[in-house]
């Protein structure tokens, strides 16, 4: 009877296995739906303001760097998770590149609902330590001030290179008297409160950093994606296709566009009940729902919500632990962890359910767990891969004829392409990155897929800010619009 019985149960989570895959299914139809639905939204948001959930942000940058800058430069880069500070040597070529210092820290989690002052001041007196180390060669000794760039990975408002206003906090940061603020005047004030010699000359967006970096070392990157805490993409866009940005004195007659993907949203795509609680639930619910899905800060968190249901309605996980109620206690990096363990038995599924509060489940429950990391994750690189083909098909790199735009040749078609991504999320979870490989060449096709480039870049938006502020310096070429 005991036996009858436990088969009766598993019989339910295979059921449950079940419906959990089909909710998360994202077959190539479907993919492709929303890839035309990316590209008329990014068209929407360049149309209006407003237009769209994709805000499509002007960022003010039109000349990207091509390894002809010269000088000393900073970048300071607030993240979802991490910061950096960077200084920067530049030769008057690629080969001259050299980051001269680097430093990166986890952001203390006391910072992300603080104030404007306490998280200013932290990042001016993380500066200051940067700038002691510096031997007699600093650059103040030649009584010329620090150039800066302010990395900062949240929806700006630009009204030009080195000045713009939040939007809203997102990835988890909710520091009061934020917004409406101009980010880049209050690290200048924090940085004069403390006497520090540093010009924050420029504010760029992580994505925007990337691109730069890309740019500087191929010139045939005309997109970046960022796969880390939050999710977002900037790529070189027409200025004359910018319509609501009346007559954009830029010379190169083209402007990066800063999308702010992680608010994309549409009725293709596969939100499950899993999804819309954890929106209800996170800070900023109804937005970025986009980021939710394939965002690192919220991948663990979906697996969490999807063990706890599992534990409520059969007893496969032993009595309910309390742990696994409590929000963003799975990361991410656990789920990569747990995707990928390869040892028979699966110790390392085993070490973290035992952290969660789990312990001793047998090994078929264990493999349930890799399971739900696999449907989890591979949802998330699949609509990475249509968000990244969305962008090609906007600019009519897809392989596809679109917006009425014919080719003159199938060569023209398949022109080299080279997208940089950035994002621990990318370069620390092999199942997400070959999920994602595979589901480009899915959805573009074997021979379109060829010539799209995906780079992975470590510290691009960090050094490419730099290198953005480098470029600007010796041509300035973007005036308020
Ligand atoms: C969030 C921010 C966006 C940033 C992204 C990646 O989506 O809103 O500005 O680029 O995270 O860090």
């Amino acid at each position: 009877r005991r036996r009858i019985k436990r088969r009766r149960k598993w019989r339910k989570v295979v059921g449950l296995l079940k419906e959990l895959e089909e909710s998360f299914e994202t077959p190539l139809g479907r993919l492709r739906q929303m890839v035309d639905a990316i590209a008329v939204e990014m068209q929407a948001g360049l149309v209006s303001e407003g237009g769209s959930k994709l805000k499509m942000l002007l960022t003010f940058v039109d000349d990207l760097p091509n390894g002809s800058e010269r000088g000393t430069y900073y970048a300071l880069h607030l993240g979802g998770s991490y910061f950096r500070i960077i200084r920067v040597h530049l030769g008057g070529q690629r080969s001259s590149l050299e980051v001269q210092d680097i430093e990166r820290h986890s952001i203390p989690t006391s910072l992300l609902n603080s104030t404007s002052e306490v998280l200013f001041d932290f990042l001016a007196s993380s500066l200051q330590r940067f700038i002691e180390k510096e031997g007699h060669e600093s650059i103040s000794s030649q009584d010329v001030k620090r150039e800066l760039a302010f990395t900062f990975s949240f929806p700006v408002k630009q009204t030009s290179l080195s000045s713009g206003v939040l939007i809203k906090w997102t990835k988890g940061f909710a520091i009061s008297e934020m917004a409406g603020e101009d980010i880049a005047e209050c690290l200048q004030g924090a940085v004069d409160r403390r006497g520090l010699d540093i010009h924050v000359a420029a504010l760029v967006n992580d994505t925007v950093g990337a691109l730069s970096y890309g740019h500087y070392h191929d010139p045939d990157t005309i997109a970046a994606v960022v796969f880390g805490t939050g999710s977002n993409a900037c790529y070189l866009e027409r200025t004359d296709a910018i319509i609501k940005c009346q007559n954009p004195r830029t010379t190169s007659g083209s402007m990066v566009v800063n999308m702010e993907w992680g608010n994309f949203w549409s009725s293709r795509l596969p939100r499950t009940s899993y999804d819309i609680e954890l929106d209800a639930e996170s800070l900023n619910s109804n937005d970025m729902g986009f980021e939710k899905m394939i965002g690192g800060m919220y991948l663990g968190d979906i697996v969490r919500r999807i063990i706890l249901r599992m534990s409520q309605e059969s007893d496969i996980f032993g009595p309910i632990s309390s742990i696994l109620s409590t929000p963003f206690v799975l990361r991410t990096n656990s789920v990569s962890a747990m995707h990928e363990d390869d040892t028979p038995e699966l110790h390392e599924v085993a070490t973290i359910l035992k952290h969660l509060g789990v312990p001793k489940v047998p090994l078929k429950v264990r493999k349930l767990v890799v399971k739900i990391c696999d449907v989890v994750t591979r949802r998330a690189a699949r609509l990475a891969a249509a968000g990244i083909s969305g962008i090609l098909k906007k600019l009519g790199r897809d392989g596809s004829v679109g917006e009425g735009r014919r080719r003159s040749s199938d060569k023209q078609m398949m022109r080299r392409t080279v997208v940089a991504v950035e994002g621990g999320l990318y370069s620390n979870y092999r199942m997400f990155r070959e999920y994602m490989d595979e589901a480009l060449r899915d959805i573009l096709g074997e021979d379109v897929a060829r010539q799209v480039v995906i780079k992975a870049m470590e510290d691009g938006s960090s050094i490419g800010s730099a290198l953005l502020l480098a470029s600007s310096h010796s041509v300035r070429t973007i005036s308020n619009i």
